[in-house]
């Protein structure tokens, strides 16, 4: 876990008694929310249903919750009346014509051969419905990172170019088309399709905005700073109004070979001697910081991708900040500008949101290929009345001038976390995925967990992140004074997560309902359901806070449920095999398919499989290797998930 923020800006507001500091949080952000405008608009990436059927069920939940299983199983386990099939695993080809490998079981497939198949480690995902439809379209999704444990027959036993090539090729996106060819559970991947593609860590990629060319980001292999071999690290995502693709590249750090001595830079982004995990640096001299310390300023971008051009570039946008980025939860301002909502994982890191110059035009990417290099970005402080501000990162304002080591706007996009630093911005417990919801513009937050929160020479608890040794994690939530655009905002704890029957009052929480920790992936769908998904550490489950825990999970929720009833009605959905997270999740625009991505079953708390033994932890979901994979589920009367 990546911690390198020794910044001396004040975690403001400090507490003396959190417990206390909670209830005010939960009491004061409400009525402060409650003086703000409601405000009403369209939102990108997701709409509210126009189906009759659908919109007269509100926000109403109505399957019976996956009861917590008595030991931990290898299955995956949704409610009485749902199906859960298996769609897309690590290895299935993606269906490029005339060249799908069949996986191979023993993982021997060929760099070559992974490069056109699923990667790794699915993470975030959406669905790019073809000509408006529920029944086929388009899955984009992440592949976060390797397990090279499980990735190659010796594990890193053997580990030369071609091992490095095949951990690349297992890394990025997947377009996959998907197709719903008979009735029931009858999803299938449409093979051959002209849009199917992989992108990897070698695809080439453009650095757009304004940071393209910047001095930071030349390299020996590209003088010119505009052109760079791939994404990495593709954790979260967002969907813009225009029907891009924003995948998130977060824990980048890792790929990296540092200096004995770090500079103050490198060290600000947790670079170091030995930092880098993957071992690409030994083969792929670009990954060496020490050969060339300019590459690992390109990564840590959010990458937008157009789905239905298999040829296009994908392009990092320099104007959303360089971060460990995760998730970027996109809205519209009612004159039509987009939003981006971005949060940084990493402890005691930020909070980011971006605001378009420009309103989005008609006519797709092809109209608003432009649209997210100009606009203004900012970082959230958190105050302890339940008020926020969001602090513009913009060169030449407040401290972010040459005379504080910033020469130009470039520079504060590279080195966003000192920016942020000097601004004062709130330190968070390691914000996870954003969400809008579509009904009303309130904006949400996972902060996963932070253990290391109010610990000898870290932060002190404050006011939004109110626990010391923060091992279960809580969702905040806020409403902006007035538009998407605004600079103020108005905070509250949604839930604080953990388990009531903890000997550990900081771990016990406030959920009504099913009990979770860790919480990750969060979406509203476009009824106004909140989806929760959970990524309790393979070193944390069933363990200690989480000893009555079950795997990691998917929950829903009634947001409205929340005030009048004395904290949310929280179900659960859905609970994952051994080892695994349960992360993005999305739905067709019927609501009828839901497809969620099942994360690194069998995960080691080392993060690497015993090569010897790679079903140890898990055989899911077909026995042998354990396989991430995408999951379609459905309603066995074909009704609306989750109603
Ligand atoms: Fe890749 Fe922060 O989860
Ligand atoms: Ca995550
Ligand atoms: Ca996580």
């Amino acid at each position: 876990m990546e911690d390198s923020n020794r910044s001396a800006n004040p975690s403001l507001h400090q507490v003396s008694d959190p417990a206390r500091r909670v209830l005010l949080r939960g009491a004061a952000g409400a009525s402060a929310a409650a003086l703000l405008a409601p405000a009403a608009g369209a939102l990108g990436g997701c709409a509210t249903p126009t189906d009759p059927a659908i919109a007269s069920l509100g926000r109403r939940i109505g399957f019976a919750s996956v009861p917590m299983p008595a030991s931990a199983t290898d299955t995956l386990t949704v409610p009485p009346g749902y199906t859960a099939s298996v769609l897309y695993r690590w290895g299935d080809p993606v269906g490029v014509p005339g060249a799908m490998p069949a996986f191979a079981p023993d993982a021997s497939n060929s760099a070559a051969e992974q490069a056109l198949q699923a990667g790794m480690h699915h993470d975030g995902m959406h669905y790019f419905a073809i000509e408006g439809s529920s029944r086929r379209g388009l899955l984009a999704l992440n592949h976060e990172y390797t397990d090279d444990g499980l990735l190659h027959p010796q594990g890193m036993a053997i580990w030369g170019p071609e091992q490095v090539a095949k951990s690349i090729a297992a890394h990025g996106v997947s377009i996959a088309e998907v197709e719903r060819k008979a009735p029931g559970n009858g999803w299938q991947l449409a093979r051959a399709s002209r849009y199917a593609r992989r992108i990897t860590a070698a695809t080439p990629c453009t650095i757009a905005g304004p940071a393209a060319g910047h001095p930071l980001l030349r390299t020996n292999a590209d003088p010119g700073g505009t052109r760079v071999l791939g994404t990495l690290n593709n954790c979260a995502h967002g969907v813009t109004p225009w029907g891009t693709y924003l995948s998130c590249e977060e824990n980048f750090v890792f790929y990296f070979e540092g200096p004995v001595r770090p500079d103050t830079h490198q060290r600000r982004w947790g670079l170091q001697a030995g930092g880098g995990f993957f071992r690409w640096h030994e083969h792929e001299k670009r990954f060496d910081a020490r050969l060339e310390p300019n590459e690992f300023n390109r990564f840590g971008w959010v990458v937008e991708i157009d789905p239905f051009d298999p040829q296009s570039t994908p392009i990092k946008r320099t104007a959303l900040g360089r971060a460990a980025h995760e998730g970027a939860a996109t809205g519209q301002t009612d004159d039509g500008r987009v939003v981006v909502y971005m949060g940084e994982d990493a402890r005691f890191e930020y909070i980011y949101k971006f605001v378009s110059r420009d309103a989005v035009r008609r006519g797709g990417f092809k109209a608003n290929r432009e649209l997210l290099n100009h606009g203004t970005l900012y970082v959230a402080k958190f105050e302890a009345d339940g008020s926020g501000r969001w602090l513009p990162l913009v060169h030449g304002q407040g401290p972010l001038t040459a005379a504080h080591g910033f020469a130009d706007q470039g520079e504060v996009l590279v080195k966003t976390r000192q920016a942020s630093d000097l601004l004062g911005a709130t330190k968070m417990d390691r914000a996870e995925w954003t969400a809008i919801d579509p009904i009303n513009k309130e904006i949400y937050v996972t902060l996963t967990n932070n253990s290391q929160r109010g610990a000898s020479g870290q932060p002190a608890v404050d006011a939004a992140n109110p626990r010391a040794y923060n091992t279960m994690g809580h969702i905040l939530r806020w409403r902006e004074d007035g538009d998407l655009d605004a600079t103020r905002f108005a905070w509250t704890h949604f839930v604080l997560a953990g388990d009531p029957a903890n000997a550990r009052p900081g771990a016990r929480g406030n959920i009504r309902g099913d009990i979770f920790g860790s919480p990750d992936g969060l979406w509203v769908d476009p009824r106004g359901v909140l989806w929760i998904g959970t990524d309790v550490s393979p070193t944390a489950l069933g363990k200690g806070d989480y000893a009555r825990l079950p795997n990691n999970q998917m929950l829903a929720c009634d947001p409205s449920t929340a005030a009048a009833e004395g904290g949310p009605d929280i179900r659960r959905f859905l609970v994952g095999p051994a080892g695994s997270e349960v992360t993005g999740s999305v739905m067709t625009p019927d609501l009828r398919t839901l497809f969620v991505n099942i994360q690194h079953p069998g995960e080691s708390p080392s993060e690497r499989a015993d090569p010897a033994n790679p079903s140890r932890i898990s055989n899911w979901p077909d026995g042998g290797r354990p396989r991430s994979a995408t999951v379609v589920i459905t309603k066995d009367d074909g009704g609306v998930i989750g109603s």
